[in-house]
């Protein structure tokens, strides 16, 4: 008698197989993104965004005293320069290729005041360095701030009238203080302070004095933002900041506000416009960079720089490459350049090719 063979029932495990099997063989794909990610060589050339030394600008902190660099609590690796340690960075960021410095100055206690004048002064801190690095280093581009906040004893942008900022008034003071920088010999005057009309004040002023040529990067879209905390602490405005700056600074909910900012700047004369802080608003420099097609800068602020290192301290994230990955990000997003506490640290591997 034949044998019957017996036909045994498929275990669903084995149905599970054939099937997962089965769609594995028609995948049948034509286009696989991952070849070109299968070696370091392949991932380098079909990269679309590279960053470079000359992406770069370096935000760095003055302060009038006679040891060379204080260290700045809320931001390790970040120090308060005097003014020949300003001139020997500055030379040093020269040879690393970084095309411009962003000097911030710590003005002593005792020179703050309601109306910031010392900000007039022809000889204050950040005049003296700026003209000391222009007769040092004259390759290097100097970007200014304009904005009353290292000056005021109530530490604000602007002047005030009991609780309130006045616009007219302070950009009358930040036109003179724009005026004192360019004299000292300041490439860009960035106007940081967020009230209306002072691009285009600052551009007058600056064309009937001799200036045409000098630049303004405006602050257009700047946020009211926490993320400046730490750069607070480094000028000393953190404990006497009165209240805080959201009837200048701009609603950080907002996004069209910050087109209508950038469209004001650029009549009134911008020649580059910044978005700040950087990472947080990525969204606003990808929309105003395809917008305008203008030089579109980010600040990568004070905020973003502490929490990269101090992640990176607790041994949370890998500093460098969070480092790069975030700088990259801005290039991503459409920026032209970055101004970040970064720029030395990452100029200096560029330049060892890492
Ligand atoms: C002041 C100014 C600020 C920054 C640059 N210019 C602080 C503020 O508006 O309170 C912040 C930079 C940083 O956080 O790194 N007008």
């Amino acid at each position: 008698m034949a044998s019957r063979v017996v036909q045994p029932f498929p275990t669903p495990q084995a149905r599970q197989d054939e099937a997962v099997q089965k769609a594995a063989d028609t995948l049948g794909l034509t286009r696989r993104m991952r070849r070109n990610r299968k070696a370091d060589w392949s991932r380098r050339l079909v990269r679309e965004t590279v960053l470079t030394t000359a992406d770069l600008i370096w935000p760095m902190f003055l302060v009038d005293s006679q040891t060379a660099r204080s260290p700045v609590a809320w931001m390790p690796g970040v120090d308060r320069l005097n003014i020949e340690e300003a001139v020997r960075q500055a030379a040093h960021a020269a040879e690393l290729g970084i095309p411009a410095i962003a000097p911030f100055p710590f003005v002593e206690k005792s020179l703050r005041d309601a109306t910031g004048s010392e900000a007039l002064n022809a000889r204050n801190l950040m005049c003296r360095a700026v003209r000391a690095i222009k007769a040092e280093v004259p390759q290097i581009g100097i970007i200014c701030d304009a904005a009353l906040d290292p000056y005021t004893s109530h530490g604000h942008d602007g002047v005030m009238a009991g609780e309130r900022i006045l616009n007219d008034a302070s950009v009358r003071i930040l036109t003179q203080q724009a005026l004192a920088l360019a004299d000292a010999g300041a490439d860009v005057i960035a106007p940081s302070d967020m009230m209306d009309g002072r691009v285009g004040a600052i551009r007058a002023a600056l064309d009937a004095s001799g200036h045409e040529d000098v630049q303004i990067m405006a602050y257009a879209a700047k946020y009211a933002s926490a993320f400046y905390g730490p750069f607070r602490d480094a000028i000393g405005t953190n404990a006497t900041l009165i209240g805080d700056k959201r009837t200048y600074q701009m609603d950080p909910g907002n996004s069209d506000e910050a087109i209508a900012e950038v469209a004001l700047d650029l009549e009134e004369g911008a020649d580059m416009v910044m978005i700040k802080p950087g990472m947080p608003y990525l969204d606003i420099v990808a929309r105003v960079k395809d917008h305008f097609r203008v030089p579109t800068f980010a600040y990568q602020v004070s905020g973003e720089y502490a929490m990269i290192v101090a992640a990176a301290q607790n041994g949370w994230l890998d500093g460098d490459k969070a480092m790069v990955e975030s700088l990259m990000a801005f290039k991503r997003a459409g920026a032209d350049g970055v101004l970040s506490y970064f720029a030395p640290k990452l100029a200096s591997r560029l330049k060892a090719g890492l």
